[in-house]
């Protein structure tokens, strides 16, 4: 199995990020023949249109995906922009890329409907992802059910390109993330940097306390028994707790008789927890700047030397090269 991801740097990461998607990422490093995890610094480049915040925030998710555990003996970790051969093999996708296509995807589809600008990065956003996927002759790629349209357009290229210039890329498969869309932001809805309703993974303990404490409750009384598989503030203590804890907490749920800020305290406790050895790993992190600099160039380098073979693959095979 050869694995591959990508995960946008757009900001800290929050519990969905984690839950929904980088932990799978880092237990597959384990299961993989091969495991290439990058941060698509050109897709967060679509949305993030400032300087310092791009780059900082590509540091940033390297030393959270660090600290959450992606070891580099066994994964290889890189920034998109890096390897300059999947921009050149988006460009020999591109010109087989039907305009209907792209018109149906989501991000363009979405933001076209609102009456935003879009641009022709965002248009061709998906292109760029086939392009990523194919370049490492990846055959899975775990994503969340959010990405899974992306991955049929890959699917849909990759198929076109090997009809038209002969067996020249590897067909990958989308492995969907369990708990994908299933992470409830502090206000029932899915977490998400876009509704601003996060807890972050490396969030002061003290911070996340505050506002674990302001998550959005129901009016029911106390005395009232409830059904915990419905209620935002189980779904997010079950993630953290262990079996026991959650019997525990579904019967207490189950009998009624117990207040939300019981549960809240409760989930604090847990977050305060949960996350420490990686916060601790995150601190070393933190001051060794030259380590992660060090750890992307090292990941570089191996992905360019296996994304430049498919590229010189796809060049002989559509005639750009002899
Ligand atoms: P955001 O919605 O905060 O912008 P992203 O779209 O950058 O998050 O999320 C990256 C990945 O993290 C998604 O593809 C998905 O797999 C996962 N993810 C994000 N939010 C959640 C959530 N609330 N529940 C489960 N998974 C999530
Ligand atoms: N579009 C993905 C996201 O927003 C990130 C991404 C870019 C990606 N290229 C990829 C994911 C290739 C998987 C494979 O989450």
């Amino acid at each position: 199995m050869r694995v591959l991801s990508g995960i946008q740097p757009t900001g800290r990461f929050h519990w969905g990020n984690y839950f929904g998607a980088i932990r799978q990422y880092i237990s597959l490093q384990d299961e993989a023949d091969e495991a290439f995890y990058f941060l698509a610094n050109l897709h967060a480049l679509t949305t993030v249109r400032d300087r310092e915040t791009l780059w900082e925030n590509t540091l940033e998710a390297a030393r959270e995906l660090l600290a959450l555990g992606l070891d580099p003996e066994k994964a290889t970790l890189f920034a998109q922009s890096d390897v300059p051969e999947v921009s050149e093999l988006c460009w020999l996708l591109m010109t087989g890329t039907p305009m209907g296509l792209l018109e149906r995807c989501h991000a363009y589809k979405d933001k076209k409907a609102k009456g935003l600008n879009a641009d022709a990065g965002l248009f061709t956003y998906p292109v760029l992802m086939a392009a990523d996927i194919l370049a490492y002759d990846s055959d899975t790629v775990p994503v969340g059910e959010d990405q899974t349209q992306h991955i049929e357009v890959c699917r849909d290229l990759a198929g076109s390109f090997n009809h038209t210039f002969g067996e020249t890329f590897v067909m990958p498969k989308a492995k969907v993330l369990e708990s994908a869309a299933s992470v409830p932001g502090v206000d029932g809805e899915k977490m998400s940097k876009s509704y601003g309703n996060t807890l972050e993974v490396f969030e002061e303990p003290a911070v996340l306390k505050k506002k674990i404490m302001r998550i959005v409750t129901d009016s029911r009384p106390m005395e009232e028994p409830k059904d915990p598989e419905t209620d935002h503030l189980y779904q997010l203590y079950r993630l953290l707790a262990t079996e026991p804890q959650r019997e525990e907490m579904a019967a207490l749920y189950r009998r009624g008789g117990f207040g939300y800020g019981e549960v809240k305290k409760a989930l604090a406790a847990l977050a305060a927890d949960y996350f420490t050895e990686a916060r601790r790993r995150k601190e070393k992190l933190d001051a060794d700047p030259e380590y992660v600099r060090q750890v992307l160039a090292d990941g570089a380098k191996k992905a360019r030397i296996k994304a430049a073979e498919v590229l010189l693959r796809a060049q002989r095979a559509c005639g750009v090269k002899g």
